[in-house]
């Protein structure tokens, strides 16, 4: 039999508890893949003491010494799963300069420092695999950098957020309170260390920068980009939502933009997608993508973006492409020629909840101010009844109109005097990707 693959594992919570019992469980199936057996050797913990959701490999060592896994010749691949910036990126960058392979979970330090850590992978010739960093237990990285290897992608929408669509699904179909459903998401193990992550749109803006990186080799720097989360999604509009025919998700989205020369606009922002929509029906902690490739047509992806077990199989994934030699030590990124466009200039329909007096030529104003910053009304909910001095809502959806325009009305109706507080605006999903007709494709 050949020798073992060792593995020096970083963190031994939700995912490193998850790896160690998908490698227990899929022994077999790893093992006639591999060609060879998977074996943990030691385990980097803060506190050894801890009661840990799976029970330590027989011959497994735990420890608090990176050094134990990054300078033991006899390990072949650290398998970073502790999450933070500094110490992993630290504990990374001196695997990968002491000639072992590395895996990791960590979208957040893939984002901000991934180009320095594939340059230091690539440069030695060895693997950095990140399968796991993205949607959890779906192959999204195999799938762009493999499966699509032929396609110039035109756009990717996803739901990139376990915690958020769980939070979402709750409020909406149970209607459980925003913080009732982060904890529960928290006890699930969806959620990340600090789970404003989550909830304020940075995971998934830094899954959304990996996805670019892949799709068209663009380093789209985090602060360059829109980034607005689910706290301020109410169950008011949630409601809403439901009464025009949609659900509130919140979606990471890059495209390229037609009649801009490599234009591309991407953000993560809360969307109203149309119940038509296959996005609209991702639920719970599940994670979908949608990619609009120029020639496969659209793919849509969807499995359990959060947990123990998804992402323990995203892990020995890359664990098993590395005990077969077949990762691709350069990434696979592509070098397109895309620049990103400022989200000012992106174009979409809107919806917007206003809370406004119940009097006289309100509407009119309100559609004045619209007017003046050109934008056309598509439809509008008026509520009945008397406001009692804390004002009516009035949700207004538009047709298409520019970001910049809408920022401006918005400003606009804030300072208004009928106008009660600030108003809510989320963009709306268009039912079908830039490229996609409505009627079936002919080939
Ligand atoms: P977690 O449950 O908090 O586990 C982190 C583990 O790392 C713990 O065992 C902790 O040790 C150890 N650790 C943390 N900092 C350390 C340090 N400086 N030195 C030594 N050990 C340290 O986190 P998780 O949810 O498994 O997430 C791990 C990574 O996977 C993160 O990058 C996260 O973004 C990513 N990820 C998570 C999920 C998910 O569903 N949870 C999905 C995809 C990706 P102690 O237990 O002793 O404190
Ligand atoms: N906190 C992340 C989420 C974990 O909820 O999606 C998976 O990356």
């Amino acid at each position: 039999m050949s020798a073992p693959l060792v593995l020096g594992l970083a963190g031994f919570g939700t995912v490193g508890t998850g790896l160690v019992r998908v490698l227990d469980q899929s022994s077999a199936a790893l093992m006639s893949r591999a060609g060879r057996p998977i074996r943990i050797k030691s385990i980097l913990v803060r506190d050894p003491s801890r009661p840990r959701a799976a029970a330590l490999p027989p011959g497994t060592a735990l420890t608090t010494c990176p050094e134990d896994l990054t300078d033991d010749a006899e390990v072949d691949v650290v398998v970073e799963l502790m999450g933070g910036i500094d110490a992993p990126r630290k504990l990374i960058a001196r695997a990968l300069a002491n000639g072992r392979h590395v895996v990791t979970a960590n979208k957040a330090l893939l984002a901000e420092s991934g180009n320095e850590l594939f340059a230091l992978a690539a440069a030695r010739g060895l693997h950095l695999g990140f399968e796991a960093s993205v949607c959890g237990g779906i192959p999204v990285v195999q799938t762009l950098r493999e499966g699509l290897a032929a396609n110039r992608v035109q756009e990717l929408v996803g739901i990139l957020n376990g915690t958020s669509n769980y939070i979402l699904t709750e409020m909406s179909s149970g209607g459980m309170p925003f913080r009732a459903a982060l904890a529960r998401a928290q006890e699930l193990g969806y959620a990340e260390a600090d789970p404003t992550l989550d909830v304020e749109g940075a995971d998934a803006a830094h899954k959304l920068i990996l996805l670019i990186r892949l799709a068209w080799g663009l380093d789209f720097p985090f602060s360059a980009l829109p980034v607005h989360g689910i706290s301020g999604v109410e169950a008011e509009d949630i409601r809403y939502a439901r009464q025009l025919g949609c659900r509130i998700k919140l979606l990471g989205y890059a495209r390229l933009l037609h009649g801009q020369d490599f234009g591309m606009e991407a953000g993560v922002a809360p969307h109203l997608v149309h119940e038509a929509c296959l996005m609209a029906g991702v639920n719970g902690a599940y994670n979908a993508l949608r990619i609009q490739g120029d020639v496969a047509g659209p793919v849509f992806l969807h499995g359990r973006g959060a947990g123990a077990l998804p992402t323990g199989s995203a892990v020995a994934a890359d664990i098993l492409a590395i005990a077969r030699n077949a990762l691709p030590n350069n990434t696979g990124f592509v070098r397109a020629p895309v620049r990103a466009v400022p989200a000012a200039q992106s174009v979409s329909p809107w919806y917007i909840r206003l809370r406004v007096s119940d009097s006289v030529g309100v509407l009119r104003d309100v559609a004045a101010i619209m007017a003046a910053n050109g934008i056309s009304i598509a439809q509008i909910i008026q509520q009945d009844g008397g406001d009692g001095g804390a004002g009516v809502p009035l949700v207004v959806m538009t047709h298409k109109a520019g970001a910049d325009g809408v920022r401006t009305a918005l400003r606009q109706l804030a300072s208004a005097p009928m106008v009660h507080r600030p108003p809510v605006c989320f963009p709306v999903l268009p039912l079908f990707p830039p490229g996609q007709r409505e009627a079936p494709e002919k080939e």
